[in-house]
């Protein structure tokens, strides 16, 4: 049955952790997949989480299954972190939102909901985007479209080719948008260019599709959100995933949701239904323990206010590496300027280096980034910022 199998290469982000991990050299430096590190180069359990934690283990009498939505408080706590208490799409009950494993399992749920509902739709997605989106989508019998997104050579959004090219999308495509902290580019839309696409989608009946998978960490929760809810202001239809694995430290744990804006009580309500159908079909319901912390962490004052100030302390330390490392490269040489890593937001960037100038960073200095020279900027620390800026101005 199964030898006829071939073995495939490992997964482009994931196989980094493999190979650092089996790298002998005491200098090593992890810049590849997107998880949080302290000064030490630990991913931490931050204190808000164990301190929920604690008080599950304290509280729980059962395994028993989870309602097939997942932890409903933790359902309310990511529809309402993503649109803001007060939003219309909430009072008017025009949202639907299930838990999910992950925001993989949001935007794979999302593609077979898509799918199913029109067949013929497509996706489009930005030139570059996160490698995983093309699997994710794609499972699921989506076509995909590319839109312009990072210009390599001015370091900075063409917005204007992006938007030429939305403008040949129509009522049976949706458009992949990253809310805040752009994987890989780390170049988010300005609040003006949310605007506009807003407008766009308006004009050409697009239905935006947006993952938020880094909520917190470019300027604030609400912040972030700008997009999210601009578009659920605006449009009758809008897809969204969410992740609490990064601002929650939550990786392992699988905590993501998916809501739906439908233009009706009774479309959202039809909505859930198939949403939890196809869920059924996937993995019958989420896992519970994350998200179970996501619901009493934001449910209690003292425990979302400890989190509030992880979170900001995350967000201004990468922040801070960031010119770190722009000091520390443009210090040593004068060709290239790098000061756009310090305009730009999230975990990650492009230092615009070729495959072979990352293959030699890995195979000499032990620097391990993605093929395409994204960085995790948070894998910097005061230990390695030199040798890393040395190492990268040799291959240069
Ligand atoms: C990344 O882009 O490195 C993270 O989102 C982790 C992943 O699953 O790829």
């Amino acid at each position: 049955m199964f030898n006829q199998l071939p073995l495939l290469q490992a997964d482009p982000i994931l196989g980094l952790s493999a190979a650092f991990r089996n790298d002998t050299n005491p200098s090593k430096v992890d810049l590849g997949v997107g998880v949080y590190k302290t000064e030490n180069g630990e991913t931490p359990v931050l204190g808000s989480v164990a301190a929920a934690e604690a008080q599950l283990l304290q509280q729980q009498t059962t395994k028993s299954y989870t309602p097939p939505a997942g932890i409903a408080g933790a359902n309310r706590a990511a529809a309402e972190l993503a649109f803001g208490r007060e939003h219309k799409v909430i009072g008017e009950n025009r949202l639907s939102t299930v838990q999910t494993p992950g925001g993989c399992g949001a935007l794979r749920l999302a593609a077979e909901l898509i799918a199913k509902a029109n067949p013929q739709a497509s996706i489009w997605i930005s030139t570059p985007t996160w490698a995983n989106h093309v699997p994710l989508l794609t499972s699921a019998g989506l076509r995909l479209k590319e839109y312009p997104y990072y210009d390599f050579a001015e370091h900075k959004i063409d917005f204007a080719a992006m938007l030429k090219t939305l403008e040949s999308a129509g009522p049976n495509d949706l458009v992949l948008l990253h809310a805040c902290c752009h994987n890989p580019s780390g170049a988010d839309l300005s609040r003006e260019q949310w605007q506009q696409l807003a407008a766009l989608a308006s004009e050409r009946g697009f239905t935006p599709f947006i993952d938020m998978a880094y909520q917190g960490f470019g300027s604030g929760i609400a912040e972030d959100a700008y997009g999210v809810r601009l578009m659920a202001d605006t449009q009758p239809e809008l897809v969204l995933a969410t992740s609490f694995s990064k601002n929650l430290g939550l990786y392992r744990e699988r905590a993501g949701s998916l809501s739906i804006v439908s233009a009706t009580h009774a479309g959202a309500d039809a909505v859930l239904s198939q949403t939890l159908s196809i869920a059924r079909g996937l993995y019958s319901m989420p896992p519970a323990h994350g998200a179970s912390i996501v619901d009493l962490v934001y449910h209690s004052d003292e425990l979302r206010n400890q989190w509030h100030g992880e979170l900001t302390a995350m967000r201004e330390r990468i922040a801070g590496l960031r010119v770190q490392l722009v000091n520390a490269l443009n210090e040593r040489q004068s060709k290239r300027d790098f000061s756009f890593i310090a305009r730009e937001a999230g975990m990650f960037s492009f230092l615009g280096l070729s495959v072979d100038q990352v293959q030699t960073l890995k195979s000499q200095y032990s620097v391990y980034m993605t093929d395409n020279s994204r960085i995790n900027v948070a894998g910097i620390n005061s230990n390695n910022l030199n040798y890393l800026a040395d190492a990268i101005i040799k291959v240069i």
